[in-house]
């Protein structure tokens, strides 16, 4: 039997208490899961993690095959030099399509000028049509399990998709570069950009003064990724001179995002609270389980993270 430790905020557990030991059994695994404090860490197999449990020091887990992260983003635990097993992250089917959704929404949003006539008080007859998709280039910044989900929906309404990422993707309908020129071409090519990347030593600040000045002018900018992807001054700078039209920013450097913060006063910012998307415990049950299986039959873990950009 393998021991398969639950390390996430104690309320989370209720959420997997049926579907995670279903999964395990479902995937042919004979487990037996224990929460935190109920066994000896140097008798743990498996944990299945969310990084702000209270368990942070992995050293006493002297005998672990693997952290299976409940999250998409690993920034919080990447780096956690105590952790030696391998680190997998969750791809799950449930949280992709709710990134699809939030992002194909606030794109729509913008498309269309619904603001125009969800608060039209002084009762304009706002009656120009907006232009197709066919018209409206979108640059995603970041294209894996996510970045390139939304991508591929929203060349699926037409729009034409332009992709960043480190290596060359093969999404139909999406054409991808890479690197800084790359970005170069994904931004200035755009009215409207998405940030999908995660946050690594590389990607921190990424869009700052210079490549927000990239953008074009009026375009819009959506940030479901981690806020320290965006360098905030220059981002406001950037709205107030109008250069950029819009900002709607679904992850913020300090969460939530504290009271009196500029962003949430700023007419040409939307503020939503980390809700773009979340891992759904049906879905990524089943992730886990086959992940667990996999390494109890000496398979190779899926969504294996490779940690050499972490932040320290
Ligand atoms: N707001 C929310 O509710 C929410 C929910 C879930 C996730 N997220 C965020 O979404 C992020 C992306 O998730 P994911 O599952 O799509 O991650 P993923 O599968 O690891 O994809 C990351 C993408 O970013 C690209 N990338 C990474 N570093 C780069 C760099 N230095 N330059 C250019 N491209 C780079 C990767 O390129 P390669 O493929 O070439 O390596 C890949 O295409 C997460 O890390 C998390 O921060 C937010």
């Amino acid at each position: 039997m393998t021991r398969v430790l639950f390390a996430a905020k104690p309320n989370r557990w209720e959420e997997y208490r049926e579907v995670l030991p279903a999964a395990l059994r479902e995937a042919g695994v004979d487990a037996e899961i224990v929460q935190l404090g109920e066994a000896d860490p140097a008798t743990v197999d498996w944990i299945v993690y969310a990084p702000n449990s209270a368990l942070q020091d992995f050293g006493p887990y002297t005998a672990l095959k693997g952290v299976l992260n409940l999250w998409a983003g690993v920034e919080d635990v990447e780096g956690n030099r105590t952790l030696r097993a391998p680190l997998a992250r969750m791809v799950d089917a449930g949280l992709t399509q709710g990134m699809v959704e939030w992002v194909v929404g606030h794109v729509l949003r913008h498309h269309l000028g619904m603001d125009a006539h969800v608060a039209n008080p002084e009762h304009r007859w706002h009656d120009a049509a907006p232009p197709l998709a066919a018209d409206r280039p979108v640059a995603m910044l970041g294209m894996g399990a996510l970045g390139s989900a939304c991508a591929s929906a929203l060349a699926q309404l037409g729009f034409p998709v332009t992709g960043w990422s480190r290596s060359p993707k093969r999404v139909e309908g999406v054409r991808s570069v890479t690197g800084e020129d790359g970005l170069r071409e994904a931004l200035g090519g755009a009215e409207i950009a998405v940030l999908l990347v995660p946050h690594t030593r590389s990607t921190e600040d990424l869009m700052d003064a210079r490549r927000l000045a990239w953008m074009r002018p009026g375009a819009v900018l959506l940030n479901p990724g981690r806020g320290a992807l965006v360098v905030e001054d220059a981002l406001l700078e950037a709205l107030d001179r109008g250069h950029l039209a819009h900002a709607t920013l679904d992850t913020h450097r300090v969460e939530p995002l504290p009271e009196g913060h500029p962003f949430w006063s700023h007419p040409k910012v939307t503020v939503t609270p980390h809700v773009a998307s979340a891992t759904r415990p049906a879905t990524a049950a089943r992730v886990i389980a086959e992940n667990v299986r996999r390494g109890e039959a000496g398979e190779p873990l899926l969504h294996l993270v490779d940690r050499s950009e972490a932040l320290a």
